[in-house]
């Protein structure tokens, strides 16, 4: 068999490794922290195809250093990091794996919600920290109910509706705003659309699940976090650039929302002087929206599988860019054989 030559910037849980080996001779990165932008354009020169992750900036530069590039494949749902325009205008399959970590991702806005709400991370520092003096006290640790409140969803994809169907169990209203309107899911899951100023006034927990794009970057600005409820609480485990930093630790600081729990950051990992780090009212957590031992097996086997797929002439499981087949049919990307 003929084997592509592949370029794998991080090493994958299985079976991403053995999908890729059997079809393919890869180059891989073996370290935890991201290779440096030089040594993939160092390495990628000869290759066929590249599995990345979302810490790796696949721009202009990094392509025209891979003339013989065919396939990009992101160990990620998101692709803000790859240039898709520029991989599409030459020729290149842009790949992710959406679908498997919905319910994962989910799981830890539920998570976030929760413990910021119910102040569950502070609550831990203090006890051990020996700050628990007064046992049981009436005004103690006081937080804010879940049951019975409105969640508004800002993105109304995969994430945004399994977030919003976890919501009955906590009986609440569940209102959202999205680029389009989605009245199937609005009559399966009874949500109500909102504008966003509108879904931002009316909202006690607000979820950020939209991708970031030139469009939403800075969606959620000073302006608009001036119009949320003093007791709501902003939750974002999609991407940190949609939230402007700056404003939301002002809003924090000066208590013009009550909290917030952060999956995400403009810059990750974030430095150890970040004023977020001063706050006791946010819940922080390293980019960990997909990380759970199911999900993270899963995203490597449907990452490898692209891979390969593109490779071997076939439709990939998921096609970041599917206006790619017009440029180049996937019978001209085949070189396994
Ligand atoms: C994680 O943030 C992803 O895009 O998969």
């Amino acid at each position: 068999m003929k084997k592509a030559k592949v370029l794998v910037t991080r090493e994958i849980p299985e079976p991403g490794p053995s999908i890729i080996k059997e079809y393919c001779e890869a180059e891989w990165w073996t370290r935890e922290e991201p290779p440096p932008k030089e040594w993939i354009i160092e390495h990628i020169k000869d290759k066929d195809g590249l599995l990345c992750l979302l810490t790796d900036r696949i721009d202009k530069e990094v392509m025209d250093a891979a003339p013989d590039l065919k396939v990009i494949s992101t160990y990620s749902v998101g692709y803000d990091h790859i240039n898709v325009e520029e991989a599409t205008r030459r020729g290149i399959y842009v790949t992710n794996t959406p679908g498997v970590l919905t319910e994962t991702v989910a799981d830890l806005v539920w998570a976030l919600i929760l413990a910021v709400a119910r102040r569950v991370v502070e609550a831990d520092k203090l006890v051990r920290s020996s700050g628990w003096k007064v046992g049981w006290h009436p005004c103690f640790m006081l937080g804010y109910d879940v049951y019975g409140k409105t969640l508004g969803i800002v993105g109304l994809g995969r994430i945004g509706a399994a977030v919003a169907r976890r919501a009955k169990g906590f009986n609440m209203k569940v209102i959202y705003w999205s680029r389009r309107r989605k009245p199937d899911l609005e009559k399966e899951l009874g949500l109500e659309y909102r504008e966003l100023d509108d879904l931002l006034r009316e909202a006690d927990i607000v979820s950020i699940n939209v991708a970031l794009t030139k469009d939403t970057y800075h969606l959620i600005d000073e302006r608009r976090l001036k119009l949320m409820k003093k007791t709501a609480i902003l939750i974002n485990t999609a991407r940190g650039a949609v939230v402007d930093e700056k404003a939301l630790y002002k809003a924090l600081k000066e208590k013009w929302i009550a909290g917030a729990g952060l999956d995400v950051f403009e810059k990750e990992p974030i430095p150890p002087d970040h004023p977020f780090l001063k706050l006791d009212n946010v819940v922080l957590t390293p980019h960990i929206g997909s990380a759970s031992h199911e999900t993270r097996s899963k995203m490597a086997e449907i990452a490898a599988k692209n891979l390969v797929l593109v490779l071997k002439g076939e439709k990939p499981l998921y096609l970041v860019n599917p206006e790619v087949e017009k440029i180049r049919p996937l019978s001209q990307v085949k070189v396994i054989e």
